[in-house]
């Protein structure tokens, strides 16, 4: 029974992950040290957060005049509306304002803005957060924080996990500049990765490796316990739509014969590159393996998305999305492919007909298709 009830917590769709604060300054920092005006004179809006101890709320107010920012506004999902109900917390900070409502407390979402030295201490700082609850429960998809989106520049927030692909399109609605963390894995998505391939997301400068540790309020799925506090590991990375000076330094690549004699990966040293069965490309598995000097078409591992420059490569397609061709270029029509699938692999249902790439007859991981920018 009791291994029933921690496995249901386990599963149960959890959203409850913190984003640390060193995590938000790093990432933060590299759009700074692009562009040191990136925020100045912007209104911010840190939605899907829970202001009374969120870092997010912590790091841009402390900055608020650092940044040169307008207004911040930060908004809180309603306890009673989450997917995961865990240790409610009421905070000081909120029983002992006048605003505190017993009843709205759990049902209500919250809004915090800071625009003005509030307490008249000389600084506009967190201390000069102010709040009221909102009309309904901060959900990002109701009007009220639908108005809040359009009157700011920039969205930052690590939203939902279960709602990300809601949340890409509630920003692109706007087309607003946002931060963002989301999973590697949603680059996959059909609504995210014509984003990516378009140029109108790209990965944040924080590296893909390792992924993050957030805070979990299940305590029933953590990874490590540090200082008393619950941590749970997640393969995320951040994203964006503002520039940051890493994504225009070209990786440094060796040519194919270069790579073939003095590559570091088995895969390759001595054996070159093998061409797919059903795409007009080379199979390249590893980032750090792509030959500087081929003109065609290469499929390369999903994380080659954390290196890529936009100057040195254009992304083309994808393996594994045959929804997602005819944005740019196609090596076989649909039919074709998925005729080319039954032949291989015989009987439907052993292999999707899902255009995977294919050589020598066993599919290989899923690939980005990328092709070198011509040097002008
Ligand atoms: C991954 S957590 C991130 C929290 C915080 N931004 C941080 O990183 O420290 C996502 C938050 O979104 C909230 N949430 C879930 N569904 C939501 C919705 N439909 N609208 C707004 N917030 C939502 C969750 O309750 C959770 O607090």
């Amino acid at each position: 029974m009791a291994n029933k009830k921690l496995s249901e917590a386990k599963n149960a769709k959890n959203d409850e992950f913190y984003t640390q604060y060193e995590d938000i300054q790093r990432e933060v920092n590299a759009y700074l040290e692009y562009n040191p005006d990136v925020f100045r004179g912007k209104t911010i809006l840190l939605p899907c957060d829970d202001p009374e101890w969120s870092n997010f709320t912590r790091f841009f107010a402390q900055n608020f005049e650092n940044f040169g920012l307008k207004k911040l506004i930060s908004t809180s999902f309603a306890y009673e509306s989450k997917n995961f109900k865990e240790g409610y917390q009421l905070s000081f900070f909120e029983t002992e304002s006048p605003e505190y409502d017993e009843d709205k407390t759990k049902t209500h979402g919250k809004i915090f803005t800071l625009t003005r030295d509030s307490n008249k201490s000389g600084a506009i700082d967190i201390d000069d957060l102010e709040w009221h609850y909102l009309e309904g429960d901060g959900d990002f998809r109701s009007d009220e924080v639908k108005a809040l989106r359009d009157e700011a520049d920039i969205i930052v927030t690590n939203p939902p996990f279960s709602l990300y692909r809601d949340f890409i399109d509630w920003i692109f609605e706007k087309e607003k500049k946002f931060i963002i963390i989301g999973n590697k894995n949603s680059v996959t998505y059909k609504e995210v990765f014509p984003l990516i391939m378009n140029n109108k997301m790209w990965s944040g400068k924080t590296g893909w490796g390792g992924g993050m540790w957030f805070e979990t309020k299940n305590p029933a799925d953590v990874d490590k316990v540090v200082n008393g506090i619950n941590m749970k590991n997640v393969s995320s990375v951040w994203f964006s739509n503002i520039e940051h000076g890493k994504r225009h330094e070209p990786l440094s690549l060796m040519t194919m014969a270069d790579n073939v004699k003095f590559s570091k990966h088995k895969e390759v040293r001595d054996k070159g590159y093998s061409h797919y069965d059903n795409y007009d490309g080379i199979e390249v598995p590893f980032t750090d393996a792509i030959p500087s000097d081929y003109d065609g078409i290469m499929g390369v591992p999903i994380s080659f998305l954390e290196k890529y420059c936009p100057e040195q490569f254009e992304i083309l397609g994808m393996c594994e999305n045959l929804d997602l061709y005819g944005l740019k270029t196609k090596v076989y029509t649909t039919q074709e492919c998925q005729d080319r699938y039954f032949e291989l692999f015989g009987k439907k249902g052993t292999y999707d007909l899902n255009a995977a790439g294919v050589v020598d007859g066993i599919k290989v991981y899923q690939r980005i298709l990328i092709r070198k920018r011509v040097q002008e």
